[in-house]
């Protein structure tokens, strides 16, 4: 094994046990169920996994942006500079939104006002918090334009959302996030809506802004080539779990849940065709019927009779890191054959294909 790159020790973000469910009327529905995960001081965390696995709920459950009353957090802690963020006010809530942790969405047009000028929103992003007024955040509206590489900002100040493109917008969106210099930046799938090139720049601008002020990074991906790119560590996430968190280094070394390898194993068709991780064969369950046991069991090409009837650990003794599979488990008596590790040349090819089609263009920036 592959020692895990040394981080400081400084935790800035740690969520306990979070679960987020929903009441539809099909009875409730289990977005997040029981996820639990730290954030270091200036590093980046990649959470990773298929569509309707939870990850955007995860975000907003962090942000207090649940959607209600449908949608409640039923337990959990979520500690950030050591308050625990579910105890807090609506009031207090909206004063550490936009200062410190901020969020940015797939598609910048739905979070900005078509009717207002990215100036107007952008000095009022500043003014919300108190920490500019007047014409000093006009100045560091424009400055901030600057900031994230936009052409002529002082012109960007007097358009409209529409009048910019899909690049440019986001590019706004960042400034928009960053203006009060927040401690945790969440970017929910940033680039997803944009062709290859631009989501190079943009990847760069948040490496380059993260380098500048120490900020961590909590970013959601479908894209093993972008957790390469820009995480230290990774958490994959599975039908509301977090089912294996590691290091990238470790988790490219050697992926150990069988989830995991079928998203490996899907790399190669997603970078060819520019598809995402559709390839595992079968789909996500429904967040109203996860299976009872390993919720991965009716896709995975090793279970076994025990699998749709005991639920995994989240750490078994045989694993290096946390990974929630039987396979790992010396009290488990009947595991079948688990595999070999990956080879280092399948490691190498795997971590050149993720980066060619995460940066199919490298931008200098
Ligand atoms: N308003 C809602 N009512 C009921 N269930 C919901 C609601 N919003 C989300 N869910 C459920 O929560 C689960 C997790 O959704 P979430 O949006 O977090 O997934 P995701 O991992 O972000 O997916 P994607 O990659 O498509 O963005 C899904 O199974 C979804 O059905
Ligand atoms: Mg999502």
């Amino acid at each position: 094994m592959i020692q895990s790159a040394p981080f400081p020790s400084q935790t800035l973000l740690q969520v306990e046990e979070l679960r987020t469910h929903f009441n539809t009327p099909r009875g409730v529905a289990r977005a997040v169920d029981g996820v639990s995960f730290q954030i270091e001081r200036g590093q980046t965390l990649a959470i990773v996994g298929e569509s309707g696995c939870g990850k955007s709920m995860t975000a907003l459950s962090l942000m207090g942006l649940v959607p209600e009353p449908a949608g409640y957090i039923e337990n959990g802690r979520v500690l950030f500079d050591e308050r625990d963020l579910l105890d807090l006010t609506w009031e207090q809530m909206r004063d550490i939104r936009g200062r410190d942790i901020a969020m940015i969405f797939q598609e910048p047009m739905t979070s900005l006002n078509p009717t207002f000028t990215i100036g107007t929103q952008l000095i009022e992003a500043i003014q919300i918090h108190g920490t500019a007024n007047g014409e000093e955040a006009r100045r560091r509206a424009e400055g901030m334009l600057a900031h994230v590489e936009l052409q002529n900002p002082a012109q960007v100040m007097r358009q409209y959302p529409h009048e910019l493109s899909g690049g440019m917008r986001q590019r706004v969106m960042i400034a928009i996030a960053l203006a009060n210099e927040p401690k945790l930046l969440i970017a929910d799938e940033p680039t997803t809506a944009l062709d290859v090139t631009v989501q190079a720049q943009i990847l760069n601008l948040i490496r380059r802004l993260q380098r500048e002020t120490g900020m961590s990074v909590l970013l959601i991906t479908h894209d093993l080539g972008i957790v390469a790119e820009m995480a230290d560590r990774v958490a994959v996430m599975y039908a509301g779990q977090i089912v294996e968190t590691t290091s990238v280094r470790d988790l490219f070394h050697r992926p150990l849940h069988p989830y995991t390898q079928g998203l490996f194993a899907s790399l190669p068709a997603r970078a060819r065709r520019g598809h995402d991780l559709a390839t595992l064969e079968g789909v996500v369950p429904e967040a109203v019927a996860w299976p009872p046991a390993c919720r991965f069991e009716p896709r995975c090409p090793f279970r076994w009779e025990t699998c749709a009837r005991v639920a995994p650990k989240f750490q078994p003794a045989e694993a290096p890191w946390p990974t929630r599979c039987h396979l790992y488990d010396p009290e488990i008596a009947d595991r079948p054959m688990r595999g070999t590790p990956r080879s280092q040349q399948q490691v190498a090819r795997d971590l050149e294909t993720a980066a060619a089609a995460a940066h199919t263009t490298e931008v200098a920036s």
